[in-house]
Order: structure tokens, then sequence, then C-alpha cells
């Protein structure tokens, strides 16, 4: 990236242009969200956020979410899993099922975080990530703007997809946008606390996340099949 943000805002621009209220930002309050919401705010003061609330976020991830409320004066739309869904999981497979298995984990993502996903979609025909393609391996080819087929062919914009990590702190320091005190922890990515942990001076930035998983499998299933246009 070069030394300001103007292809992310001209990117974020056009995406508020074009879809006006039928856009959100999809937000799990990392650092690359914030950004991204705070380049979303320097250019319409009402634009939509949502985040999905598994059940086991940390504290921390509620404690960031409610400066981000406060500052910019946004309503965030927490969705929440289906309670039916939840309880029949934890009674069949009890707290911890995500260890046992990848399938098992993924059972556990797509009721906590995948169903959630599809209905704060409804109704939208595009919406904003965070990602960069720096994060994983499984996006290292990640587009900034797809035709998200899953979600029934709405576009889905990665405004920071080229980003490095450096850029996006950089950004939130110059701009004094609050940050997920876990980072202080030694954090680089944070999803469900049950499944992320600190990483360690030389890991990889996604080492932290399902730990006990190989690397080509983590994703969570809330972005798959994305095709760049
Ligand atoms: S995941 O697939 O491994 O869970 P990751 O944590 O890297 O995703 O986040 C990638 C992007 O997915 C974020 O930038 C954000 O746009 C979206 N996202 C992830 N988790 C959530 C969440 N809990 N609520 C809303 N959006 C989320
Ligand atoms: Fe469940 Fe872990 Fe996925 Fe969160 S990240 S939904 S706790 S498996």
């Amino acid at each position: 990236m070069d030394s300001g943000y103007g292809d992310a805002l001209d990117v974020i621009r056009a995406a508020l242009k074009e879809h006006l209220s039928n856009i959100a930002l999809a937000c799990s309050f990392q650092a690359e969200d914030l950004a991204v919401l705070d380049m979303m705010v320097s250019i319409d003061q009402g634009v939509r956020v949502f985040a999905l609330d598994t059940g086991r976020l940390n504290d921390e991830t509620y404690e960031v979410a409610e400066k981000v409320r406060q500052r910019y004066g946004v309503a965030i739309q927490w969705m929440f899993p289906d309670r039916v869904e939840v309880e029949a999981l934890m009674r069949r497979s009890g707290a911890y099922s995500f260890v046992e298995s990848v399938s098992a984990r993924k059972e556990c993502c797509r009721i906590r975080k995948v169903e959630p996903l599809k209905r704060a979609l409804q109704g939208l025909t595009g919406w904003i990530t965070g990602m960069r393609r720096e994060q994983a391996v499984t996006r290292d080819s990640l587009a900034t703007i797809e035709v998200d087929h899953v979600n029934g062919g709405i576009t889905k914009y990665n405004p920071i997809a080229d980003w490095s990590v450096e850029d996006t702190w950089r950004y939130l320091h110059e701009h004094g946008v609050p940050f997920n005190r876990l980072y202080e922890r030694g954090y680089r990515q944070i999803g469900c606390a049950p499944c992320t942990t600190s990483v360690k001076p030389g890991e990889d930035d996604r080492a932290g996340r399902w730990r006990w998983e190989d690397e080509a499998t983590k994703e969570c299933g809330l972005h798959v099949d994305g095709s760049g246009i």
C-alpha cells in the first residue's frame, strides 16, 4: 500500500454510494474492522454495522465495542445464534465440541457465526469486511471486490485486502481509534475466546486461531467461495 489510505477510502466511498443504506460492515472489533469503520464514518456518519455475538466472545471485545458505540454513535446490530440450535449443540456435544474434529468445529461455527451472518445479510446488496491477504494462507488471493455467491450474489468489499498489519496499526494510531486490549497481551487476531490464544514472537499471525488445527482448515465459514470482480 502507498503511504496514504486513498485506495481503501475510494473503495469504501464507491461502495457506500452504490448501495446507500443496503450495505453494512461486518465488525468483529478487530483492529482491521475498526480501521475500516473509522474510514466509513469519515465518509458517512450513518453507516450500518453488524456484529455476530457467538456467545463465546472475550469480555475485552465487548469493552471495545462499547467504546466504538460511544465514539461513533453507531447502533451496532448484534446478531445472536438461534437459541434452539445452541441448546441442542450444548446438550448433544458439550461446551467444547469444537476441539474434537474440524467438522465438529465447523458445526459450532455454522451455528454461532454462519447462520447469524446469513440473517444479518438479508436485505443487503453489499457487505464490507476488514480482511487482509496477509492474514492467512487461505486469503492470499483475496480480491478487493467480490461477488458473494454463497450469500445470494451480493457484493462483498474487502477494502483493506492489500494492507499489511503495519498499515493497519499506523491507521489506528494516526486516527486515535480504540482497539481491543487483548492486542497488548500478545494477541494478533481475535475471534471467540476458547478458540483464540496469544501468539509468540516468530509465530504466524494466524497461529493463535484454532491452535489445534492445520493452517489450511482455519476458516470458520464466514468467508467462502468469493470470486473477485
Ligand atoms: S474468521 O473467519 O477467522 O472468523 P476473522 O476473525 O479473520 O474471520 O475476520 C475476518 C472478517 O470477518 C472481519 O474483518 C469481519 O469483517 C468478519 N467477522 C469475523 N468475525 C465476526 C464477528 N463476530 N462479527 C462480525 N463480523 C465478523
Ligand atoms: Fe464455536 Fe470456536 Fe467457531 Fe466460536 S470460533 S463459533 S467457539 S468453534
